[in-house]
């Protein structure tokens, strides 16, 4: 592959992209709001680039195979902002993709596209959306212009529900950890299969107490090797006991099912900042 444009390079997750996209073809090109991304690796180039811009991401796209989207407000926050990063970024991303002929999106979907669901029910990848916040929301939105851009423009897409990508903290992470190890072997496989189409996949290591069910995006190759029951002794000892009626605990979005529009839900995950550093 020539190209590889990653959005998001500078936040935690594309961190751990970077090294492994690079690797995966002859440019890459990283890209976010900051001037300065700091040392690269071979192969990476980076591009200051506003998701809310169509110029600027028509610009990046230029002459790329893929385009691994990854960038946005990675939290709930009020409308307007998530309006401008998550849903005209995502827009502004597929039409870019198109009118350079890119093949495929690689999409940091979430969990909170579907977050209001119970973890009792076990859903599939073909659940309904049903969002847990403005954040979610625009998951939703993004994953269906993945589909319209699919099914009128020809453009593929993967969009990967990730869960929770970061150190495992609290007792709902047991069930919805996704390692950075199997993030990077989930995105490589986005990349690599011959043909998606429209796909949607949970963005989940091989967890025990795994709330989705990802049978139906088999066909991806993903097949994750963590498994976050290593954490469940320690998590749980040092835990109160989980209230049964409260909807934090019983929808796959975890806090983000209770928290008020608008708000963080990121505030009450207890997250640990271990981007990797270059
Ligand atoms: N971390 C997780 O567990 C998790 C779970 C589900 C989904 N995701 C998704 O994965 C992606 C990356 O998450 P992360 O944890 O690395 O978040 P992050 O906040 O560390 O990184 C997101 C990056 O997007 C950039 N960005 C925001 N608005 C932009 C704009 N208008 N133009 C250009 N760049 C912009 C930010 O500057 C930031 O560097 C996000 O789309 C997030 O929604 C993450």
């Amino acid at each position: 592959m020539k190209k590889i444009v990653l959005t998001g390079a500078a936040g935690r997750l594309g961190s751990y992209l970077r090294e492994p996209l690079a690797a995966m073809c002859d440019t890459l090109v990283s890209s976010d709001l900051t001037e300065d991304i700091g040392k690269l690796y071979d192969g990476e180039t980076y591009v200051r680039a506003d998701l809310a811009s169509l110029p600027d991401m028509k610009a990046l796209l230029e002459g790329a195979d893929m385009v691994v989207h990854f960038g946005a407000i990675g939290d709930e926050a009020p409308f307007d902002a998530i309006l401008q990063s998550n849903i005209v970024g995502a827009y502004n991303v597929w039409e870019a993709a198109y009118q350079n002929g890119v093949r495929r999106v690689v999409y940091a979907s979430s969990v909170h596209a579907v977050g209001m669901h119970k973890s009792s029910d076990g859903i599939g990848t073909d659940a309904a959306h049903r969002p847990d916040t403005y954040y979610g929301l625009a998951k939703c939105f993004a994953e269906d212009l993945a589909s319209l851009y699919w099914d009128k423009r020809g453009v593929e897409s993967v969009c990967m529900r990730i869960f929770s990508c970061a150190k495992v903290t609290n007792p709902r992470a047991v069930g919805t950890w996704l390692s950075y190890d199997d993030l990077i072997h989930l995105v490589e496989r986005a990349i690599s299969t011959p043909v998606t189409g429209f796909s949607v996949v949970y963005g989940i290591s091989d967890n025990d107490r795994a709330p989705v069910d990802n049978t139906k995006a088999n066909f991806l190759g993903y097949r994750p090797k963590d498994n976050a029951e290593q954490f469940a002794k320690e998590i749980y000892a040092n835990s109160e006991p989980l209230d049964p009626a409260d909807l934090a605990h019983q929808c796959i979005g975890g806090p983000f099912a209770t928290v008020e529009l608008g708000n963080s839900g990121v505030a009450t995950l207890n997250i640990v900042d271990d981007a990797k550093k270059t």
